[in-house]
């Protein structure tokens, strides 16, 4: 499969980060291990069709912004103080965003508040991203200043990068303040939630769901 070069790069980059915290965190690389390698596979299989990924057809969304991507630069530009592995994702990152689709939490209206103009997804792989694929989901969510994101749980397994500080929830435990570059698990269907300090959050989430 012919894989976009930014794409690449940017999942590169966040294997690198990932694995940089292999010591401090042994029980979370073997999810790393499934989601990586089934890029590889996916990127090396010489027919698409017969693979469970599928490279940009057209299909995908159109690359699209919403308000609480203005602080997206500032987010960024944290994230590029980070540890050097966090930098040089950012770099990927930066490479890649002006193709992303940025959409809200599914079933967020402006019912819903703050938090409707203040949060921003966007898949770079997976259902809705600029590759398929049926087992992998890689996204990226930014939270405005001081913002909550919704408590929230799902049955795939879920490992977080975190880009720029924040406070993190697991299990409905207290939050705890997670820097650059730290790394979250969530085994499935477990509760979790996250919370903007008085910057941006941004981080990297991958999800594996088997099929
Ligand atoms: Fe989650």
């Amino acid at each position: 499969m012919d894989r976009n070069t930014k794409l690449q790069n940017f999942i590169d980059a966040t294997r690198v980060a990932i694995r940089a915290r292999a010591t401090d965190h042994p029980d979370m690389m073997p999810m790393a291990d499934r989601v990586f390698s089934a890029l590889e596979n996916a990127r090396t299989a010489p027919e698409p069709a017969a693979t469970r990924s599928t490279p940009d057809n057209g299909a995908r969304p159109p690359a699209a912004r919403l308000p609480a991507c203005s602080y997206f630069n500032s987010a960024m530009d944290a994230a590029r103080a980070g540890p050097a592995v966090v930098a040089a994702l950012s770099e990927a990152l930066a490479e890649i965003e002006p193709d992303l689709s940025w959409t809200r939490r599914r079933g967020i209206t402006p019912q819903d508040g703050a938090f409707y103009d203040s949060h921003a997804n966007a898949i770079l792989v997976g259902k809705g991203g600029l590759e398929h694929h049926d087992a992998v989901t890689i996204g990226i969510s930014l939270l405005a200043p001081g913002m909550p994101y919704p408590r929230h749980r799902h049955p795939p397994e879920e490992l977080y990068v975190v880009l720029t500080p924040g406070k993190w929830m697991q299990n409905d435990g207290a939050f705890v303040t997670r820097r650059s570059g730290d790394l979250v698990y969530n085994a499935p269907d477990i509760w979790h939630a996250m919370q903007a300090t008085d910057a941006p959050l941004l981080a990297i989430w991958c999800l594996w769901s088997e099929t």
